[in-house]
């Protein structure tokens, strides 16, 4: 769902108009809208959450995608549960009041840090991905005297159809545990002290914008459930990860109705067996836009460029991925002529650009909205060039809260020291 309306010309999240924010707390600046990560993640739970399931479903929010302590308060206070891969998202889910129950833990090389600390914080589930962790996740739990419930992360061998960089479930990434040597990962599991089974997982990419792939992956995760019934090892959950895609401009992924649905169908034959999703991107990409201002406009005899003050450092998808955002201004009844160019940051790199072959009605001064932001934006942010973070925003009904401060130079270097001054005698 997207928040973003027109009212009278300018741009509004919520009832609140963008202009306001930019005044407000500067640019570049990420704003994102309660309302819209609260619907995106309904339209999970209703389908999800039905009484008359026999076996709990869960949905995990991936907390990669976003993880702004308020946009995870937002998602506990619904009673999500959280995907995390690393001891920092587990601290950051708990500390936006997460409940440590509703936790799984992925990753490919979970420190022993890590590993203890999730074990000490009773996380929900790991989900793991190799039989060298699995080993270390036994030695640990056994040393502790506890127990750690696990799912084996295998990789289904499905080609996402996506973005190469964001698919994980082919033969050749290195996530999970491959489907041939599964069966014998979880004997291996059934017989280490400190492990508990509980479930199967996977996850095959990201930015999916076709059905075909999730319920491919499905048969072989349901082939596995069986394959491992006939071995005496039964399953309470699988879980099938994150992945649904997203309209960043026309791409029509399926409705998380069908989706699900589609899903669940197919699971009508395993009652006791319950969901487990771990979306990100569909919870909170249309829930956000990066707010830019035009700095300059240049022409150089054949291109125009619009020089913004949110560079690579800020929004890295259209660098890395090639990936396409909507910029749109923030005012829209703009007089100045249109020009075609390039939309690009202030950051030291050829590649450092927002957006290409752009037509836009833009002067100096100007706000632009570079839309469909809200995951993979901010977390993906550097301090590249020294450049400060930029401030993230949340809006909610006619108000908006500052759920990050801008950052000061002295939040950039903290922790860097000078050495002892070797000035000459
Ligand atoms: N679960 C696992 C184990 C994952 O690795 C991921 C994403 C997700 C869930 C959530 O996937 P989603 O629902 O958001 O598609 N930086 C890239 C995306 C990388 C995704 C990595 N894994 C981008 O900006 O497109």
């Amino acid at each position: 769902m997207s928040i973003i309306k027109e009212v009278k010309g300018v741009l509004h999240l919520e009832e609140v108009a963008l202009p306001a924010v930019a005044e407000k707390f500067a640019t570049p600046c990420y704003v994102y809208s309660r309302a819209a990560i609260t619907a995106n993640w309904q339209a999970f739970s209703e389908q999800l959450f039905n009484e008359n399931s026999e076996a709990p479903h869960k949905v995990c929010f991936a907390v990669k995608a976003n993880s702004n302590l308020a946009v995870l308060q937002v998602l506990a206070e619904l009673g999500a549960g959280f995907d995390v891969v690393s001891g920092g998202e587990i601290a950051r889910v708990l500390r936006a009041g997460g409940e440590p129950a509703n936790i799984v833990f992925s990753g490919v090389a979970k420190s022993d840090a890590e590993i203890r600390y999730a074990l000490t914080q009773d996380i929900g589930q790991f989900n793991v991905e190799s039989d060298a962790e699995l080993e270390r996740i036994s030695e640990i739990a056994s040393a502790m005297n506890t127990t750690a419930r696990i799912s084996l992360r295998v990789n289904p061998d499905v080609d996402a159809k996506t973005h190469p960089y964001i698919a994980t479930g082919l033969e050749d990434n290195k996530f999970g545990i491959p489907m041939q040597n599964a069966l014998t990962t979880y004997q291996r599991a059934a017989v280490l002290p400190g492990i508990e089974i509980v479930g199967a997982d996977c996850h095959i990419g990201s930015q999916l914008t076709e059905l075909e792939p999730f319920l491919a992956a499905l048969e072989r995760m349901l082939a596995l459930v069986d394959t491992l019934e006939e071995n005496g090892i039964t399953l309470r959950h699988i879980d099938m990860g994150g992945g649904l895609g997203v309209t960043y401009t026309d791409e029509q992924p399926p409705q998380v109705a069908e989706y699900i649905q589609a899903m669940l169908k197919r699971l009508q034959d395993y009652p006791h067996l319950a969901l487990y999703l771990e979306p990100g991107r569909a919870i909170v990409a249309n829930a956000g836009v990066l707010l830019t201002r035009v700095e300059y406009l240049k022409f150089n005899g054949h291109k125009h460029f619009i020089m913004v003050d949110a560079g690579m450092n800020d929004l890295l998808r259209p660098a890395l991925y090639q990936a396409h955002h909507n910029i749109v201004n923030v005012e829209t009844n703009s007089s100045t002529a249109a020009i075609t160019g390039d939309v690009v940051g202030p950051v030291c790199e050829t590649g450092d650009f927002l957006g290409q072959n752009r037509t836009l009605k833009v002067r100096s001064g100007d706000l632009l909205a570079v839309k469909s932001a809200g995951a993979y934006g901010f977390t993906m942010s550097s301090n590249y060039n020294t450049r400060p973070k930029p401030a993230e925003v949340m809006i909610d009904g006619a108000q908006m809260h500052l759920v990050r401060a801008r950052e000061t130079l002295e939040d950039v270097w903290r922790g860097e020291t000078l050495i002892p001054s070797t000035s000459l005698k």
